[in-house]
Parts: structure tokens; sequence; C-alpha cells
């Protein structure tokens, strides 16, 4: 008789807790939240077979539940209830998220274990961690403490990004990066400290396939002296006017010799 009648407090305190949401329009928008982050593991894991396996199996989709309620209460203002609902979070999932952090749409956290995201995190759509991903701090910041993600970054395995640093959109950080750095959009960063090995989408430090456009190092340096040959001799008739007529000459002789150096370096030989 006592369970039945806990069990229906309790449904009645759920169904006026949702009423109250209902009216808020935060149900809603609740319900079409956790339908992205469903929606997000079928897209980004191959081995999702379907809707009740998202929800039952993925424990990085249990614990993004669980903060979201958490979040939600947060910013009611409700003291301990949120950090408690987030250490029970961590004991189910092994994944710790402080309430505070604001995390976007479409969120995955793939094989989950070991995932920590601190409280000033903030966290754009369609972001995917894996397992054993820090967002942390560095110990050394006060305030905003935490990573920024842009939409769309992806953190591989094992990786830590540390400090109130800002990873660009579509930027992916390499199973095992520390990254203390702001991170370019468009880039792959690895290793440990962080370097990038693309950006926007193009391989650092790969050989440049322009073969037609070779430089020329040489060319370059005779240029560069000319130039300032040039100056000079503009700054020495300003000096000595009477030397303008002199300077003149030599300098029609020079741009002599230049046009034949240049027609040679077209093409046409001495
Ligand atoms: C970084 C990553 C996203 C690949 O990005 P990419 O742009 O395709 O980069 P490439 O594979 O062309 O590699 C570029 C260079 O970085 C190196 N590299 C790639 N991933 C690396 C990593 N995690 N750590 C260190 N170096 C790495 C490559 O060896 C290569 O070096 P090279 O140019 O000297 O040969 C990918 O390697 C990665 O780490 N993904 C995370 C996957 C993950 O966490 N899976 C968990 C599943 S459970």
């Amino acid at each position: 008789m006592r369970i039945l009648r806990k069990t229906a407090t309790a449904i009645a305190a759920a169904a006026a807790v949702a009423g109250w949401l209902a009216s808020r329009g935060d149900l809603e928008r609740a319900v079409e939240t956790v339908k992205d982050d469903v929606e997000a593991i079928r897209e980004r894991d191959p081995a999702a077979s379907g809707m009740v396996e998202a929800l039952t199996c993925y424990s990085g989709l249990h614990a993004l539940l669980l903060h979201r309620v958490a979040h939600f209460l947060h910013h009611l203002g409700i003291p301990l209830v949120p950090r408690i609902i987030s250490q029970f979070n961590r004991f189910l999932t092994g994944i710790e998220i402080h309430p505070a952090a604001e995390i976007g749409k479409g969120f995955f956290i793939d094989h989950g274990a070991g995932v920590v995201i601190g409280e000033t995190t903030v966290i754009g759509d369609n972001v995917t961690l894996y397992q054993g991903v820090t967002l942390g701090g560095t110990g050394k910041e006060t305030g905003k403490r935490h990573p920024t993600l842009k939409n769309n970054v992806t953190i591989g395995a094992g990786a830590k990004v540390l400090g109130s640093v800002v990873i660009g959109e579509n930027a992916k950080i390499g199973a095992g990066a520390i990254v203390i750095h702001n991170v370019p959009p468009n880039s792959t960063v690895v290793g440990n400290p962080g370097r990038p090995v693309r950006e926007r989408g193009r391989k650092v430090g790969a050989a440049d396939v322009d073969w037609t456009h070779l430089p020329d190092p040489v060319a370059d340096a005779m240029a560069s002296l000319v130039r300032r040959v040039v100056e000079m001799e503009n700054e020495f008739k300003a000096a000595f006017p009477e030397k303008g007529p002199e300077i003149e000459k030599a300098q029609e002789q020079g741009e002599r010799e230049l046009d034949r150096v240049f027609d040679y370096y077209h093409g046409s030989g001495i």
C-alpha cells in the first residue's frame, strides 16, 4: 500500500513538472533537443542501428540527457541538486559534466568513459568527443577558464583541450593531442604540444604542387637591389642638384643594361 502511494505521488509530481514545463514551452524544446541528440548518434556512429539502441546502449547519450536536466535546474538557480545529478551522472556513465557547461544541439560522446567537461565550457552544435577527452582549465585562469568549441568540432580519444581557448568551426583535434592555444576553423591539430597538420583542408608543410610558378630567389634579390639603387640615386640627385645631368645619364645607361638582362630572363638570350 505504501509503495502504491509513493508511486502515485512520484507520478503526480512528474506530471506537475511536465505540465509546468509544457506551459513554458520548455518541454517542446526539450523533446526537440533529445531528438537531435539521438539523431547525432545515428548519423555519426555506423554501429548504431536505431533509436531504441541509441537510447539504451550509449552512455554518452545517458550522460548528455542527465546533464540537460542538471543544466536546466542550474539555470533555475536551484542549489546543490544540479551538482548531485552531475555526480550521479559520473557514477553511472564515467562522464563528468559540470551543470553550468553549455552544450548545443547534436552533441555526441562516443564510448563515454573518462570525459570531463568543465564549468565554463561552451560547446556549439554537432560536436563529437571520443572517450578520455578533457575540456578543462589550466589551473592558472579565473572566470572563463575552459574551452569554447564552435560548431562541428571533433575531438579524438584522450585529447586534452585546456584553458579558455577557442576551437574554430569544423576543426579536428587528433587523438592524444594536448591543445592550449586557439585552433583556427577547418584545421586539424595533433600531438603534444598540439600543432596543425592541416589548415583549410590542405596539409601543412606539404610540397607545393604549383610547378608552373616556381619561386626565383635570385631574381627576387636582384629586383630588390635595383629598387634600392634607384632610391639612392634619386636621394643623391635631390641632395646634389648640380650632379643631376650626370646621374640621369648613368640612370639611362643602367636602364638599357637592365632591359637586356630582362630580355634574357624572358627568353631572348644575350
Ligand atoms: C587527426 C585525425 C583526425 C586525422 O586527420 P587528417 O587530417 O586526416 O590527418 P592525416 O591522417 O592526413 O595525418 C596528418 C599527419 O598527422 C599525423 N597524425 C594523424 N593523427 C595523429 C594523432 N592522433 N597524433 C599524432 N599524429 C597524428 C599523421 O601521421 C600525419 O603525419 P605525417 O604528415 O608526418 O605523415 C585522426 O588521425 C585522429 O586522431 N582521429 C581521432 C580518432 C579517434 O579518436 N578515434 C577514437 C575511436 S574509438
